[in-house]
This record gives structure tokens, C-alpha cells and sequence, in this order.
């Protein structure tokens, strides 16, 4: 998996190549990239974003500084490069970021991450350049950085090898074994913490009946909560 981060932050994802399941996948061949845009700007003084037409609080990403940063990295022009790859801008209001999107988006060999700042993207980025637009949840956050660690984290675990141990993929939560549910509740020593017993079932040694018992509690966990009124 090749993905390049476009951000004004660089640094910041020095941080996450370092992350033990990230950094197992990086030393098998994946790669983490990131390009500042403000390397590539045309505009004078490293700028890259502008005042919003039409008025309004914040400033806006330019489409001129993201056309010039995506054709000094890939040499084409941005508008064909969605068709060849996943060009993935974060914004708050985009699709939200699911087990689903997470599974196809592992499944792709490269991906491109627009991270925006400020108010966000001028909205000719989104409608000429990008091929999805990805949201972590529907709340602000002042950056898509967080949002692009989120998306490197979620689809990097997926990666064979990631994890040291394999299983633990193929029972977690939201897992086909699991029917797509959340996971059952795990314990572990001491048996008994303050009078707060682990369940019976889980010292008894019966596999089967453990299975049992904990595809039952992650169907429960997965019900939907009874509507409110
Ligand atoms: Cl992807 N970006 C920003 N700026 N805020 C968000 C988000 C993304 N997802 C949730 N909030």
C-alpha cells in the first residue's frame, strides 16, 4: 500500500510511522509519503489558501495551489489522476468512514489523502480532483490531519502483517465471524477484581460453549438501542 498525504503538517505524520502495526507495515514494503503544499504553491510566500467569496469567517483552499501540488507529484493532470487512483479528500461532511469503506479502501494499491485546513477545500478541488470525500464523523475538527491518522490507522491494520497476531483480524469487532458486529467483552487477571467476577464461562475451559457465549454477547452489543422518545 503506497499513500501519500498532501497536508501543511508534514511532521505531524512522523508520528504515526512510528505506531507499532504502522511501522511493521511500512518495513514490509508499505509506503507513508507526505507532500507539503506549500512546496509546490505558485503564489507568492508560501501561500496557499484565500479569503471565501461571497464573504464569511476562515480562509479556503486554493484550487490552484492543489492542481500544482498534484501535477508536481504524479506529472498529470489532476483531473485524470481520480481515475486512476483514489484521491481522497477529508471534509466534514463527506462519507462516513465505516468497516466498509475501511475493507475497500485496504484493497486498493495507493491512495491519495487531501488533507484541508481552515474552513476548508475551495469546492472545485472536490468536484475536479477528488474521487471520494471522507468524513471520521460528523463533527469539526480544525484540520483533516486527525482524520488522515484515522484512515492511515483503519486501513494499514488490515494489511497482512500488520498485526502481530493474525487472529486477532479475523475475530475483532465488525468481523465476518462476528456477523459484522461490535466484539464480546473481553477478560483477563485477576478472575475476581473488588467482588467484580469474570463470567464462569470463560474459566470453565470449554471451547465450544465459550465460542458459544461470546458470539451471543457481540450480537447483543450489535442490536440496535431501543429509539428514545
Ligand atoms: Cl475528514 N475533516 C475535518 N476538518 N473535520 C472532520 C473530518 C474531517 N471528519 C470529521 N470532522
Amino acid at each position: 500500500m503506497e499513500i501519500d498525504i498532501f497536508t501543511l503538517f508534514p511532521q505531524w505524520f512522523d508520528w504515526l510511522r512510528e505506531q507499532r502495526h504502522v511501522a511493521n507495515v511500512l518495513a514490509d514494503g508499505s509506503r507513508i509519503e507526505c507532500v507539503d503544499f506549500r512546496a509546490s504553491t505558485p503564489l507568492s510566500g508560501g501561500q496557499v489558501d484565500d479569503t471565501p467569496f461571497g464573504g464569511g469567517a476562515g480562509m479556503v483552499l486554493r484550487v490552484d495551489v492543489l492542481d500544482a501540488a498534484l501535477r508536481a507529484r504524479y506529472g498529470v493532470d489532476p483531473v485524470e489522476l481520480r481515475e486512476r487512483r483514489r484521491v481522497i479528500a477529508l471534509a466534514p461532511g463527506g462519507r462516513l468512514l465505516d468497516e466498509e469503506l475501511v475493507r475497500e479502501l485496504a484493497a486498493e494499491p495507493a491512495l491519495t489523502l487531501l488533507c484541508g485546513r481552515y474552513e476548508g477545500f475551495d469546492e472545485r478541488i472536490i468536484e475536479h480532483f477528488a474521487s471520494d470525500v471522507v468524513s471520521i464523523g460528523r463533527y469539526v475538527l480544525s484540520g483533516g490531519e486527525p482524520a488522515a491518522m484515522v484512515v492511515c490507522d483503519a486501513v494499514l491494520r488490515k494489511l497482512p502483517g500488520a498485526l502481530g497476531d493474525e487472529r486477532s483480524a479475523a475475530e475483532e469487532s465488525f468481523s465476518e465471524a462476528l456477523e459484522g458486529n461490535p466484539e464480546y467483552p473481553h477478560y483477563t487477571r485477576p478472575a475476581e477484581y473488588r467482588g467484580w467476577a469474570v463470567p464462569e464461562i470463560l474459566l470453565s475451559g470449554h471451547h465450544e460453549r465459550i465460542e458459544r457465549w461470546r458470539l451471543e454477547r457481540s450480537r447483543e452489543r450489535g442490536r440496535p438501542e431501543p429509539a428514545a422518545d
